[in-house]
This record gives C-alpha cells, sequence and structure tokens, in this order.
C-alpha cells in the first residue's frame, strides 16, 4: 500500500477506514457508529461499542497465548534493580490493584490520580483503574505540590495513587511530603491515599487516610474489567495552556485504542511479539501512549526506564538499554540525544554495544534541530524519524510511516500528515496558505480517533482554545508551512507555550508567579534557544517605581518561586531587570515581538506600540547578556 492511497482513503472515506481498524480490536460489542455528534456538537468515534482498554491489553493477550511473553520490562539504573512482568503476571497484579481500589469505592467514571516515577507500579495502577472503568490522571513527578494540588481540585480524585519517593540520578527525591502539601493545599479531599513504599525512602503514612500498596495487594480480590462505551473517558492528562490553569485534555477509550493499535505498525512498523522502547516518563502523553497503553495494545513488550541518557552512569544508556532488550524502535526526545552528544561527541560509548536490534529511530516532544538529526544518523547507522505531535491529539500528527510505505526525509521536516488528519496551513483568515508560506497549522475536522473531545470539565474553554480561530479546523497552537512535496515543517508554537527538555510550559503560568514578587510591577517571560534543552524561559522584569533591589538577588528569590510553584522542571534560571517593556498603546505588552528578538528574526515595528524606542532598548540588553539567537 502506497502512503498517499492509504492516506487518502483516511480523508475521503473515514467511515471505512476507522472501521476497518477498529475490526482489530477485541471489542465486547463492535462498533456501529462509527462517528456521531455529541451534545456539544463535537464528532465522536465508536459512541455504541463496548469494550475495556485494560482487557484489550492484557486480558485478551493471555488468552489467546501470549501470557508468558514479557509484557514490562522495568530497567532502573537509580536503584539497581531490573524486573520482568509476564502478560499473565501483569493482568493479574492490575486484577488485585484493580481490587484494591475498587475496595476504596472507585468505580465506574470516578477518577483516580496517579503521581508517580518510573516504576511498574505506575503502570499497574493506571491499568487497574482502567479496569474499572474509572479515569485515571497522571501527574509527572516533577511538579511541585501547588500544581498536583490545582490538578486534585479540577479532577476530583476519589483515591490517590503514589509512592515514598523517586529517585533522580543519586537524588533520591520523597513524593510523600510533596503529596502532603498538595493535599493540604487543594479544597478537595481523596477518600484515601494508596502509598508504594520503596526503600530508598520509606514515608510515614497518614492514619486513617494512608494504605500501604503491598499490604493491600496482599489481601486484595482481584476484580474484572467493566464495559464501558467508546466514548467514555479513559484518562485526564494536564497541558500547559497560556495561562496558569492547565487544561485536562480528556482521552476516549474507544478511538484511543484504535488510533494506538493502527499507530503501532502504520508508524512504528512493530509486530506482535517486538520490544519497543519509549524513553519517557509516563507523566507525559508520549508515556501514555507508547510506554503504556499502545505497546501492550499491540502484543509488544514494553521498556520502562528509571534513569536518564547521561549520567546513569554515562552517556552510552542509551545504547546499553537496546543492546540488553533488542529494542527494535528506541523513540526519546531530541534533548536526551542533545545530552547524549555533549558527553560523547564522537559516540566512543556506542562502539561498546550492539545495535543490530534496532530498525528505527523516533524522536518527538520539540523541534528536531538538523545538527541532532544528523549526528544521529551519522553515529548510530539508522534511520531517524521525527514526528510531531500533541498532548491534544495523543499520538502523530505528522511522520513518516515505517510500516506503510517509508519516504525519503528530510531534516528539518516531520515528514507527511499521518491517516485521519487533515493538516492544513491557514493565514490570519482562515485562507489556505500555498507551499513555502509559512502560517497557523490546522487541522480540518473532524479530528481522527484519540484526539481530545473536550477540556475536562470546561468544553468553552476547548471550544474557544481550538475551535474558534478557524471555523470547521482544530487550531494545533503550531506555526509552520508546507513544501511542494507536502512536507510540513513545524517552526514552533505561536502562543506562550515553550518546550524545555521536552517538557511542555506556559510562560503565562511563570509569569504570574513572577509578578506575584513584592519588588515586581511587570514582566514578560520568553523562551530563549538552549543548545541542550531546545528552550530556557528568560524573565524581563520591570520593577515598581523606587524599589532599589540587588539583581542577583531578586533573580534568586524569583527562581526560587517558580522552582517552588511549578516545579524543578521548569529551569527558570534568569531573570533580567529591564526599565521598559514593548507595549502597545493599550497597554498589552508586545510577546510576540520579544520573542522575534530573542530567536534572531527580523520583525516588523507594528503601528500600534506605543514607544518604539523601547524596542531597541530591550534588544540591546538581550544581546548585551547572550540572549538573542544568532545563525
Ligand atoms: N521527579 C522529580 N524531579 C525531577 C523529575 C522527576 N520525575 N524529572 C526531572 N526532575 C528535576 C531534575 O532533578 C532537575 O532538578 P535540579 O534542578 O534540582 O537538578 C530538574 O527537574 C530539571 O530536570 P531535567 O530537565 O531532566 O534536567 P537534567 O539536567 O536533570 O537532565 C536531560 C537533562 C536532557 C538529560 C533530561 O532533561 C532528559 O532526559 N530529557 C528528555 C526529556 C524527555 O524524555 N521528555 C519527554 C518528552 S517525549
Ligand atoms: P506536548 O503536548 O507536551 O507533547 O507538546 C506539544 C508541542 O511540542 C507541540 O505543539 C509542538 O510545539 C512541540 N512538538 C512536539 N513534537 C514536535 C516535533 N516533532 N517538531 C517540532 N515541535 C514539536
Amino acid at each position: 500500500m502506497s502512503y498517499y492511497a492509504e492516506y487518502m482513503n483516511s480523508i475521503e472515506n473515514p467511515h471505512e477506514f476507522w472501521a476497518e481498524k477498529a475490526a482489530d480490536l477485541p471489542w465486547y460489542k463492535a462498533p456501529q457508529t462509527i462517528l456521531s455528534t455529541d451534545e456539544n456538537g463535537i464528532q465522536r468515534w465508536f459512541a455504541d461499542g463496548e469494550m475495556n482498554t485494560t482487557y484489550m491489553a492484557l486480558d485478551y493477550h493471555v488468552e489467546s497465548g501470549r501470557g508468558d511473553q514479557d509484557a514490562l520490562i522495568y530497567d532502573s539504573p537509580v536503584t539497581g534493580v531490573k524486573r520482568r512482568l509476564s502478560y499473565r503476571e501483569m493482568r493479574d497484579e492490575v486484577a488485585k490493584f484493580a481490587g484494591v481500589l475498587k475496595a476504596q469505592g472507585v468505580k465506574k467514571g470516578d477518577r483516580v490520580v496517579i503521581y508517580m516515577p518510573m516504576v511498574p507500579e505506575a503502570l499497574i495502577a493506571m491499568y487497574a483503574v482502567a479496569r474499572l472503568g474509572a479515569i485515571h490522571s497522571v501527574v509527572f513527578g516533577g511538579f511541585a505540590p501547588h500544581e498536583l494540588a490545582v490538578r486534585i481540585d479540577d479532577a476530583e480524585p476519589k483515591v490517590i495513587v503514589s509512592t515514598s519517593c523517586g529517585v533522580e540520578v543519586s537524588k533520591v527525591i520523597e513524593y510523600k511530603p510533596m503529596l502532603d502539601q498538595a493535599i493540604e493545599l487543594s479544597a478537595h479531599k481523596p477518600n484515601a491515599c494508596i502509598i508504594l513504599q520503596r526503600e530508598q525512602a520509606r514515608a510515614e503514612l497518614t492514619a486513617g487516610r494512608d494504605i500501604d500498596w503491598s499490604e493491600a495487594m496482599a489481601s486484595a480480590e482481584p476484580a474484572d474489567c467493566v464495559p464501558v462505551k467508546g466514548t467514555d473517558p479513559l484518562y485526564i492528562l494536564y497541558t500547559s495552556g497560556t495561562t496558569g490553569k492547565p487544561k485536562g485534555v480528556v482521552r476516549d477509550n474507544g478511538g484511543h485504542a484504535v488510533a494506538m493499535k493502527y499507530s503501532m505498525k502504520a508508524i512504528y512498523d512493530m509486530e506482535p511479539g517486538d520490544v519497543f522502547w519509549a524513553a519517557s516518563d509516563v507523566g507525559w502523553v508520549v508515556g501514555h501512549s507508547y510506554i503504556v497503553y499502545a505497546p501492550l495494545l499491540a502484543g509488544c513488550t514494553t521498556i520502562v526506564y528509571e534513569g536518564k541518557p547521561v549520567r546513569t552512569p554515562d552517556a552510552g544508556a542509551f545504547w546499553r538499554v537496546c543492546e540488553e532488550y533488542g529494542a527494535k524502535a528506541l523513540f526519546a526526545a531530541p534533548t536526551a540525544f542533545r545530552a547524549i552528544k555533549k558527553e560523547d561527541p564522537d559516540a566512543a560509548l556506542l562502539q561498546n554495544y550492539d545495535l543490530s536490534s534496532v530498525k528505527t529511530i523516533f524522536m518527538a516532544g520539540e523541534r528536531l534541530d538538523p545538527p541532532t538529526y544528523d549526528w544521529t544518523v551519522e553515529k548510530t547507522g539508522k534511520p531517524v524519524i521525527d514526528h510531531w505531535w500533541q498532548t491534544e491529539t495523543g499520538w502523530a500528527i505528522c511522520g513518516n510511516l515505517m510500516g506503510v510505505e517509508p519516504k525519503a526525509p528530510k531534516p528539518g521536516s516531520a515528514t507527511l500528515p499521518v491517516p485521519g488528519f487533515n493538516v492544513k496551513i491557514l493565514d490570519s483568515e482562515g485562507r489556505e496558505l500555498p507551499p513555502g508560506e509559512q502560517g497557523a497549522i490546522a487541522i480540518k475536522l473532524p479530528l481522527p480517533p484519540s484526539c481530545l473531545p473536550t477540556v475536562w470539565g470546561d468544553f468553552e474553554r476547548f471550544r474557544t482554545g481550538y475551535l474558534s480561530d478557524f471555523p470547521g479546523y482544530y487550531t494545533s497552537g503550531d506555526g509552520g508551512y508546507k513544501d511542494e512535496d507536502g512536507y510540513v515543517f513545524i517552526m514552533g508554537r505561536t502562543d506562550d507555550v515553550i518546550n524545555v527538555a521536552g517538557h511542555r510550559l506556559s510562560t503565562g503560568e511563570m509569569e504570574e508567579i513572577v509578578a506575584a514578587h513584592p519588588a515586581v510591577a511587570e514582566c514578560a517571560v520568553i523562551g530563549i534557544a538552549d543548545s541542550l534543552k531546545g528552550q530556557a524561559p528568560v524573565g524581563l522584569v520591570l520593577l515598581k517605581d523606587g524599589v532599589e533591589i540587588d539583581e542577583e538577588q531578586l533573580q534568586g528569590e524569583l527562581v526560587a518561586m517558580v522552582r517552588k510553584e511549578i516545579g524543578p522542571i521548569a529551569c527558570f534560571q534568569r531573570a533580567l531587570v529591564v526599565q521598559r517593556l514593548p507595549k502597545t498603546r493599550s497597554g498589552k505588552i508586545l510577546r510576540k515581538l520579544l520573542r522575534q528578538i530573542a530567536d534572531g528574526q527580523s520583525y516588523t515595528v507594528p503601528s500600534t506600540i506605543d514607544d518604539p524606542a523601547s524596542l531597541e532598548e530591550i534588544e540591546a540588553i538581550m544581546d548585551s547578556h547572550g540572549l538573542v539567537a544568532r545563525g
């Protein structure tokens, strides 16, 4: 099958195309209605299908003879532990933990927050929630208590599953005090917290609320899969928007399972029994889709790696894991490869390992810069596939379909639209732009299976944030262009979202925190180019009249505030005092211009600017601090 035939079929005959893909999964009751419209006017997939995601990913494989195959390989260089769980063992652990949750009253539609590092129990908890038809919301471990509290208040979980600690290279991060603090901060209180005790730091349990994971598992009654509809939610995953309040991206059970299963063959060229390794974290969408769900829906083995690309113990860590477990695909963020390249520029450590099992390396999460692409291709000799996606879609919007018809890659491009995604480049009036011209990247509705149908508890935010810019289209928030061959080039966000080490963060949220400092009158936080992490946030700060404060002291205080409120992953390390910020006559800070200056792009001075001289002044200040990208 050629790529174009597959793609055009998905766009011209979406019902038939997705009905056929859905038939590849073991539903309890196969969907008859492929696409229908919900009460909000949103088109939804497989509304009358009956299923259970955990059944499809675990029980079904045990029943069909895959019980003894490894479902999960846990490799933790930070603790020295390695462990394998077969499909049968995984199903049994999941069923038992579902029993633990059921005993706490968790039932279909209830929410369960999971705040855990990269341990098998995180996956067991996710699958157990799905088994009961409940909805999980996993919160990344690098987020501070305040961020966890915001998510607890929005999702209102009946139960929270967490752990005593995580291990970051050699630092033990105690999770339990952060969880306690978050629950203190949140208005909503869970009925119970289930805590996995890890020996690196055991936690004190709160009587009457906390339950020890192992003790509960020892006496648990296994629970059966609860059938749900295709459109019932599987999970909520919060992601950064342009304000301080994260958006709860909702994922349906049915569309998700179909897209995940289809993508494993079409995009990643994986067959049942193959080993797939996504070196991400269960707290991010890549982790949800390609560590937890897709590999097991496809009967593959997934690797759960609790370590870094470097320092655990060295820049050969990725190559070691690929060799040891015979990974066929490696999927990671470009930052990880930049970190390896920085420590081992000649890839000398690669010589110690046999990478013959690896067929393809996939990258996503942030822009894949051509030097990192070239380095990885040259050193590994493997095809490197850049693919573009978002938390909102749950899978790639553009990529190179390795299991359909691999296309010649073009460095800097995420290749071609994935089947189901009708990708258009639009100008500000919503007109389609010709090849080579840059505009907003939008997707013509309907979105394919797995994409969000709403923002949790806030349909209006979904409508205004994604559907109202261009009627009939979903706005991605990214800008870019297509070339003459239809290849898509992603040039970056057009809003206040930045991408630091493959982690999506909101500069608007950082601004709210920085502006709360008593010395600060106003501020703008922008992303500047960073050679390791892709982007890094920098604050441009205007002091209140008459305030005198040492700039270094102020920077230290602002850094500590952002770290406390968002967490260490914000990587907010620089704040610069400026005399003026460029604004419109109505007082709006011209953030886009600041971003263009930082990116070293040429810009047009808008007619609405209040004080044109402020632009030159700020450019000179940023330049003198090395904050303007060159070349
Ligand atoms: N729990 C607690 N803290 C965490 C954490 C977690 N799960 N993950 C990161 N942190 C902390 C780190 O310890 C560090 O804290 P510090 O400031 O006290 O040192 C801070 O957050 C920043 O972490 P990170 O951005 O990971 O920087 P690093 O210097 O430790 O590592 C890389 C750099 C490039 C190795 C690392 O960022 C990396 O592996 N990136 C790939 C990211 C990725 O896979 N993204 C998924 C998208 S697909
Ligand atoms: P997240 O929702 O955390 O996955 O982040 C999604 C955002 O990351 C996108 O909107 C892009 O800005 C960026 N992104 C993801 N993958 C790519 C890619 N392959 N190339 C360029 N940017 C990417």
